[in-house]
């Protein structure tokens, strides 16, 4: 398949497009600067240059290919205030790309996170059944859906929280290692028993790659390998390896020691992939996150 991905360039790009080109895909990269596009033309992709919100080159280079893989995402933009506007200009590309695809039956997977189980008030173990009617990125991901209705084999992978392994540079565990230096604590609200999914690059690759081949429309996929750690024992494992002891700190509390991930911590966003598993053929087959963090590269040994 000739496959049309934008974000190949950022963290879970740069494991899925490798795993496509190695299954015999040919990968068109979406590239906004000329060192994106650089590392894509050396992992063996074409370069489409431009932007997320250039949404008629989006529709072009979409209707061009054979299917396509949405992961880019304006984290910049979010991480500076601008949720709002960064959760629209990822409707906004999905709407341009689902159109551009619309009656042609070729497969669009997109990208959305369990965490919005969380957000949505889903409880007990998340499963890819439960659906939540609205929100910021729950919107984007139920039109992916509908997508189904207008002849698009469209399908939304969710991502955990935590998607880790050596390729992970900026995610939400780096950042938690960083307010951990930065504060000289391993935080976690309350009595930290809270949970959080995860999953390995590698694993969530592999799992894109087969949406893209098999998924039925209108499916929804986990790329979960852990179902639930509880945060205190994250926070323990980042303490253990920094030398900082862990620390509970109450929900008002927590924006002092880890910023932007105040509003995600104290959440219970425990995360079945059963039915990925028996749709896809699908397999978590890389370490989990405990052993990652055993393994040292998150602290630079
Ligand atoms: N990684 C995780 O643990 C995790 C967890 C849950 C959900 N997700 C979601 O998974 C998706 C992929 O995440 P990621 O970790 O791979 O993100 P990432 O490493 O930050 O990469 C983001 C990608 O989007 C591209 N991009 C950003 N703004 C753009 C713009 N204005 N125009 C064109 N391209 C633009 C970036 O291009 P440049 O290379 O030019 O910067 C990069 O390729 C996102 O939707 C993210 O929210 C990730």
């Amino acid at each position: 398949m000739r496959v049309f991905i934008t974000g190949a360039s950022g963290h879970i790009g740069s494991a899925v497009v490798p795993e496509l080109l190695t299954h015999g895909h040919e990968v068109v990269g979406l590239a906004r600067s000329d060192a994106s596009a650089t590392l894509l033309a050396s992992w063996g992709a074409e370069v489409e240059r431009g932007d997320l919100d250039d949404l008629d080159r989006l529709r072009s280079a979409a209707a061009a290919a054979d299917g396509v893989i949405h992961l880019a995402f304006k984290h910049e933009a979010m991480r500076s205030g601008d949720f709002l506007g960064a959760i629209d200009s990822d409707l906004q590309a999905l709407l341009a790309l689902g159109d551009a695809l619309a009656g042609s039956g070729k497969p669009l997977v997109s990208t959305s996170g369990t965490l919005m189980l969380a957000f949505g008030g889903i409880e007990g173990v998340g499963t890819e059944d439960d659906a939540v009617a609205g929100g910021p990125r729950i919107d984007a991901e139920n039109a992916v859906v509908a997508f189904a209705d207008r002849g698009v084999r469209s399908s939304v992978v969710r991502l955990p929280p935590t998607v880790h392994s050596e390729l992970d540079h900026h995610g939400f565990i780096p950042s938690l290692i960083g307010f951990a230096r930065d504060t000289g604590s391993a935080v976690y609200i309350g009595d930290g028993a809270n949970r959080w999914p995860s999953g390995h690059t590698l694993d969530a690759a592999s799992l894109y790659r087969l949406a893209l081949e098999d998924a039925p429309a209108g499916s929804r996929f986990h790329a979960v390998g852990d179902e639930g750690i509880p945060v205190r024992v994250m926070a323990e494992s980042i303490g253990r390896h920094l030398g900082l002891p862990p620390l509970s700190v109450s929900a008002e509390e927590a924006g002092d020691y880890v910023g932007f991930l105040a509003g995600f911590l104290g959440l219970d966003n425990p995360v079945s992939s059963t039915r990925t598993q028996e749709v896809l053929g699908w397999k978590p087959a890389h370490p989990g996150l405990l052993a990652d963090l055993d393994a040292g590269f998150y602290f630079g040994c």
